[in-house]
């Protein structure tokens, strides 16, 4: 089950993802840390931050809405007090996810991690305003998001032992793969994707906007057809490795996002519904590696098998408006590959 990514590695590739898993050592009594992967803490600042006013969480259709609003710490009361506890389970990688409104926040975030030891790498979120530019997200303009990877690249060399930067990408851009390039030819040693889409939901009784932020990022099960055409486009645009999330709820949505390219995935609302869920997918990828054979686990990553189109095409009877109306083969196999997914969205 072991995989390597950016010279870490990994005793399995399920990872807990960022904000959904606390600062990691919370789940200790919940989550056995020796089993998993890695964790990756909730997004640290150089100060602490109180989030945005509530309703900021609410549940959409298979998936959340969030507006939390980065609430956190700070930087310095995780290293003095998370991070320590955490150096019980050497072989979890903990991830550290950074972010700021101005490049230098994020330098003086990783400058305050570099001092500490324990820390694999750091997921750069490259989701947040760039106050300094007008509140643009920097992870939707090439020029920021290539300042920020460099500066932070930068910055996380100034150890002895420098340590690889993820960066985290934002998904709400029209090419995935441009951004992609544009992270990698800027330093950095791996991607991961997606983050929250940008959402909205509305009370319609009340005509009032569901959650006080007005919009927020949506997460969860009705994502993961996005984010895994996002981590497939990326991974085909760059050599570095990426991390794949969105949506995953059990093991063979694992697998999915490893065939289309992810070296490792991350494992985020499913925390929510079911907070073993991490562990859980742990000794359900194993499970589903020894029913299928698979005796490395790395040996799935972009193993997607495309069938030459003619073969993929062929449909059993004549069609209506020349091919352009779905057959009735096709709609019957829509409703039965949704069945097992609508028992599956109760747990939402
Ligand atoms: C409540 C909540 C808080 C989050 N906080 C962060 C964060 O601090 N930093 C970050 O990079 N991503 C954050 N995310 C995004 C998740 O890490 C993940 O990218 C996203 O939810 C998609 O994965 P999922 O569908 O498995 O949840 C947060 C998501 C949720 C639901």
């Amino acid at each position: 089950m072991r995989v390597r990514f950016a010279g870490i590695e990994l005793r399995n590739p399920i990872l807990a993802a960022s904000g959904t898993f606390g600062y990691g050592i919370e789940f200790e009594d919940i989550v056995s840390l020796e089993r998993i992967g890695g964790l990756v803490t909730k997004g640290l600042s150089r100060e602490p931050m109180a989030g945005n006013p509530a309703p900021r969480l609410i549940e959409t259709a298979s998936g959340m809405l969030n507006s939390i609003g980065l609430q956190n710490i700070g930087v310095q009361a995780f290293v003095e007090k998370k991070l320590p506890p955490l150096r019980k389970y050497p072989g979890c990688a903990i991830i550290a996810n950074v972010f700021g409104y101005e490049v230098k926040d994020y330098v003086a975030v990783i400058e305050a991690l570099n001092q500490a030891d324990g820390i694999a790498a750091y997921e750069i979120n490259a989701s947040c305003p760039n106050t300094k530019h007008g509140g643009q997200v920097f992870g939707t303009d090439s020029k920021q998001l290539a300042a920020l990877v460099d500066a932070a690249r930068q910055a996380a060399q100034q150890r002895d032992i420098a340590r690889p930067i993820v960066v985290k990408l934002s998904p709400n851009v029209t090419s995935i793969a441009e951004m992609a390039r544009v992270a990698e030819q800027s330093g950095a040693d791996a991607l991961s994707l997606v983050n929250t889409f940008l959402g909205m939901a509305i009370d319609a009784k009340s005509r009032q906007p569901r959650i006080a932020n007005i919009t927020g990022g949506l997460s969860g099960p009705a994502i993961k057809p996005i984010a895994l055409r996002m981590v497939y486009e990326a991974a085909k645009a760059v050599k570095i490795p990426v991390l794949g999330l969105g949506g995953i709820v059990t093991a063979e949505d694992a697998v999915e996002f490893l065939l289309a390219g992810a070296t490792a995935v991350q494992v985020g609302t499913a925390s929510y519904a079911d907070p073993r869920a991490v562990e859980r997918l742990v000794k359900g990828l194993e499970q589903w590696c020894t029913r299928h054979n698979i005796e490395k686990v790395a040996g799935l990553t972009g193993a997607l098998e495309i069938v030459p189109k003619q073969q993929t095409n062929l449909r059993t009877g004549p069609s209506p408006n020349d091919g352009q109306e779905p057959s009735a083969q096709e709609l019957s196999s829509v409703a039965e590959s949704s069945a097992p997914r609508a028992s599956k969205a109760k747990i939402w």
